[in-house]
């Protein structure tokens, strides 16, 4: 029998300080002098797909304690909370799930973010990671609301093998046609994200290096996290990124590619006759904490500090109370000044798993729950 997980809204909120009220300046750093520049929001929790390493069948059934209607942040809501996180720097809101495009009406959300601009004036870089299954169907309304670009996951070129990872039937050439959707709707420049398991999808990895060759999407290969508590994780399914370079290399040279900017979660690599850019995201051997300034809002109003986070702070509690945007900036504040997480950092280390916001005993939050 699998272990249940404890549902998500039942862990307990880190309570919020309060304090003198702080004025957004469009810096704001953290314990480690991260800034605050990345925003990922996440639109709901549930997902049409079962992808082994996410949302494994055997947990998330028909008994799983999905969230109700009642506790997501509506439209207006993340509205307000992403504004007071732009006053205080943020540059990018990525939308992430779940599936985010399960979410009714997103493109209403959609068009109120993409209205948003930093406090220099510059619109936003307003993404959005999918697993492609309707994005054929959406693609234009989304480009048309004000999406910029877009990132879809996908793990395997072998149909078969597709299904199974999904483990929900849904077949390559639905997400093969999102992905041409979105190139004609001007999503880019499009990314495609490929999780790899050794033993499970490793075989794909120079199918999938050859597709995307010669074309204007950017494929980046991605180690096997322990994130989450109920996909099993194991540390001989990693499959370390200088193997998957390594592989790619030996058919096709790379040269490296300089980073765009040191919260870059990928190492960006070239194909040596121009055909194109490739990305490793090494969370697993080549940790990227030092620069990471990422904040992650999950569906009901959770402040999240890292992804292996157990607990959150309760921000919709806030907007719910009416506390003024005031009293909300000043909060965010608070909150991200006092960061210390670092978990891949110190992952392995001896005092690893202590120091990364859960505890032993307490489950970290799932992926699904809180977006990639
Ligand atoms: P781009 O601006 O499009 O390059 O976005 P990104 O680099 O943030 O990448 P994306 O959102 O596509 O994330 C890709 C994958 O990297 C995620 O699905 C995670 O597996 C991993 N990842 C992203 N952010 C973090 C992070 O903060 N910590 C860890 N450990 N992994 C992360
Ligand atoms: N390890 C690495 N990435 C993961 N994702 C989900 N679970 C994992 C995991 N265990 C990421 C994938 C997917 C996105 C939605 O979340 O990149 O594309
Ligand atoms: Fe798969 Fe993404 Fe759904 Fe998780 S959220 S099950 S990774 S499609
Ligand atoms: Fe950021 Fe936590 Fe990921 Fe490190 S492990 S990069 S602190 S989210």
């Amino acid at each position: 029998m699998p272990r249940r997980i404890i549902p998500v809204a039942d862990v307990s909120a880190v309570p919020l300080i309060s304090g003198p009220a702080h004025i957004p300046s469009g810096t704001l750093h953290d314990s480690l002098a991260r800034p605050l520049r990345d925003l990922r929001i996440s639109i709901t929790d549930r997902c049409n797909f079962r992808c082994v390493y996410c949302m494994p069948r055997a947990v998330f059934d028909k008994n799983y304690p999905f969230l109700p209607h009642s506790a997501l942040l509506s439209f207006e809501e993340i509205e307000r909370l992403a504004r007071a996180f732009v006053s205080h720097g943020v540059e990018k809101i990525r939308l992430t799930g779940g599936e985010p495009l399960l979410r009714k009406n997103l493109e209403f959300l959609v068009e109120r973010l993409a209205r948003l601009t930093t406090p220099t004036g510059r619109p936003l870089d307003l993404t959005l990671t999918t697993n492609g299954s309707l994005l054929a169907r959406k693609a234009r309304s989304l480009k048309d609301a004000g999406l910029t670009r877009i990132t879809v996951s996908l793990d395997a070129l072998d149909d078969p093998l597709f299904r199974q990872m999904n483990d929900a039937d849904f077949a390559l050439d639905d997400v093969l046609t999102g992905i041409a959707a979105a190139q004609s709707a001007g999503l880019g420049p499009l990314k495609v994200n490929m999780v790899v398991k050794r033993g499970t999808n490793d075989s794909q990895i120079l199918p999938m290096a050859r597709y995307f060759r010669d074309s204007p999407v950017v494929l980046r290969f991605i180690e096997y996290m322990d994130v989450g508590s109920s996909n099993g994780w194991n540390m001989t399914e990693v499959l370390p990124s200088a193997e998957v370079l390594a592989q790619i290399a030996a058919h096709y040279p790379l040269v490296p590619l300089e980073a765009h900017s040191l919260a870059e979660t990928a190492q960006r690599w070239g194909y040596a006759d121009g055909a194109g850019e490739i990305g490793v995201i090494s969370s697993v051997t080549r940790a990227f904490c030092g620069g990471c300034t990422r904040a992650r809002l999950s569906t009901e109003g959770k402040l999240y500090l890292c992804l292996f986070a157990s607990s959150g702070h309760d921000l919709r509690a806030l907007v719910r109370r009416r506390d003024s945007d005031a009293e909300l900036t000043s909060a965010i504040a608070q909150i991200w000044q006092a960061r210390a997480d670092q978990y891949s950092q110190l992952r392995g280390s001896p005092s690893g798993h202590a120091v990364d916001g859960a505890p032993p005993g307490e489950r970290r939050i799932e992926m699904s729950y809180i977006g990639g």
